[in-house]
């Protein structure tokens, strides 16, 4: 690392690989390629990642109390690539002093705190070669007589902008998950929040009870956030009503029975990278009820008894507004003002509430955004979309010899799980496989001039 102007050795001072973003999909590889250098030094890949949280984080706005992990714990870091890695949830368990009482919970599904206790202790191994605090804001090529063999990846301090750093680097990994979507021409502030922020912004408000006007939350959305949203404002402020605005007519189950489970197998990643593209995109059409806009079964059942005991009780403070859509919020002196249209009686509800909370998911993001000079060496499909290699790369022009790896970003390719974890541990494995064929390659044409990776 040098300061932004500083000189650099060519090739000297380069990493083999550089990480933008240190979620839990970096954080897979960055393990990966740990176990292969204790394995094989002599071929040891010299790696470092960047990362503008102030510390490890996973979605900690969403660290809501006693929600459940989507996945199994078995689909945990390591373990579909290595059941034996130090890095299994079972070792934290045993580590944790808590094997034998997670087994006689009977369930597959930890908690998401205790998962993030469990990427934070993994992420806790990797803080001499992470850059926490730092954001990446520029990609620069790097070569000489037309071929880019290096990057140079320019950070900033998030505390202090002007402080700015540059890595060389022989590859990079973009890393960055996905970026929160608002409705159109609705933008989150005090009052409006995505359910990024969810518990920050509700704890606070929590914390200075008289600023509660309304006593009402407007949550919209029917996936899991907004489920998990509803449940935890309806905890967490007693005496306020959550209207619950979703466009269907109720929450609908996520599918998560076996069968429709293997889409998230690593073998149907090779199955959907090798068929073609009306294919693969009636996968992603059959098969979108496992992961989009649909809710956990056993949070609906909770839900609907919350609902029907309110109703017995006579005090209903879960509300669902359903086959409605939000069509605008209004700010006010001492609040915000959610306007829900129902598609059924065609006429507009004003929601004066306290806060106005979207669960209205994300969007991915195009690498391109971060990839600068190099974005127009990328190759695209006749959508415009980025092509990617099987091997996660993506597919340039033949004079950019630096690799470019994504990990999320490559539904149209890879399929489903590209922005989920089912199958970061097996994906780290191929990219660290790439990375070390590369490097191998790397190292003979240095010896012998040839051009061209060469597999051992
Ligand atoms: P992730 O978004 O986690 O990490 C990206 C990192 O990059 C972030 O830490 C970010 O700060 C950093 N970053 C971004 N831009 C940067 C830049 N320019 N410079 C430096 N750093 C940058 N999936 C699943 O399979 N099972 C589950 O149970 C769940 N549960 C779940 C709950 C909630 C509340 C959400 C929102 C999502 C899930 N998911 C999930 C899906 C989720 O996308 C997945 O669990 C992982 O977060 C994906 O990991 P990544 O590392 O790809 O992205």
């Amino acid at each position: 690392m040098t300061r932004e102007h500083g000189a650099f050795d060519r090739g000297g001072d380069a990493d083999d690989l550089v990480g933008i973003g240190f979620g839990p999909a970096n954080l897979a590889l960055a393990i990966a390629i740990e176990e292969h250098n204790q394995r094989d030094p002599g071929q040891a890949l010299k790696v470092g990642f960047i990362e503008q949280q102030e510390r490890f984080g996973w979605h900690r706005g969403m660290l809501l109390e006693g929600a459940t992990m989507q996945v199994s714990f078995l689909k945990d870091l390591v373990t579909m690539r290595d059941p034996r890695s130090r890095f299994t949830f079972l070792c934290y368990l045993q580590e944790r002093n808590r094997l034998a009482d997670f087994i006689n919970l009977k369930s597959f599904y930890p908690t998401r705190l205790e998962f993030h206790d469990y990427l934070d202790w993994c992420a806790a191994e990797f803080d001499a070669r992470t850059e926490y605090g730092r954001r990446v804001v520029e990609i620069r090529p790097v070569g000489e007589n037309g071929i880019v063999d290096m990057v140079d990846v320019v950070s900033e301090s998030v505390a202090n902008p002007a402080d700015r750093t540059v890595r060389r680097a022989r590859n990079i990994v973009v890393g960055t998950g996905l970026k929160p979507r608002l409705p159109d021409g609705v933008s989150a502030g005090d009052r409006v929040w995505h359910t990024r922020d969810l518990r920050f912004r509700a704890d606070e408000l929590a914390r200075r009870k008289e600023a509660l006007r309304h006593r009402r939350f407007t949550v919209v959305g029917a996936g899991q956030s907004a489920a998990e949203a509803v449940d935890y404002l309806h905890r967490v402020f007693p005496d306020a009503e959550i209207c619950a605005v979703v466009t269907r007519y109720g929450y609908s189950p996520a599918d998560d029975s076996p069968f429709a489970n293997r889409i998230f197998d690593p073998d149907a990643v090779d199955e959907f990278y090798a068929a073609p593209s009306d294919a693969k995109r009636t996968l992603l059409d059959y098969h979108a009820n496992t992961n989009y806009s649909v809710v956990d079964g056993d949070l609906i059942h909770q839900l609907y008894r919350t609902v029907y005991q309110e109703k017995v009780d006579g005090r209903e403070r879960l509300r669902l507004l359903n086959a409605s859509r939000l069509i605008g919020v209004e700010h006010t002196a001492d609040g915000v003002r959610a306007v829900v249209h129902s598609i059924t009686t065609d006429r507009d509800v004003l929601l004066d509430s306290d806060a106005v909370v979207l669960a209205t998911g994300y969007s991915h993001v195009d690498p391109r955004d971060l990839l600068g000079d190099l974005a127009p060496a990328c190759r695209t499909d006749d959508l415009g979309r980025i092509r990617v290699d099987r091997d996660h790369r993506v597919m340039t022009e033949d004079h950019i010899e630096v690799g470019v790896y994504l990990q999320g970003g490559t539904e149209h390719t890879h399929g489903i799980t590209s922005s989920l974890l089912s199958t970061l541990a097996v994906r780290s494995g191929e990219i660290c496989d790439s990375l070390l064929l590369r490097h191998t390659g790397r190292q003979l044409r240095a010896e012998d001039g040839r051009l061209g990776a060469v597999a051992e």
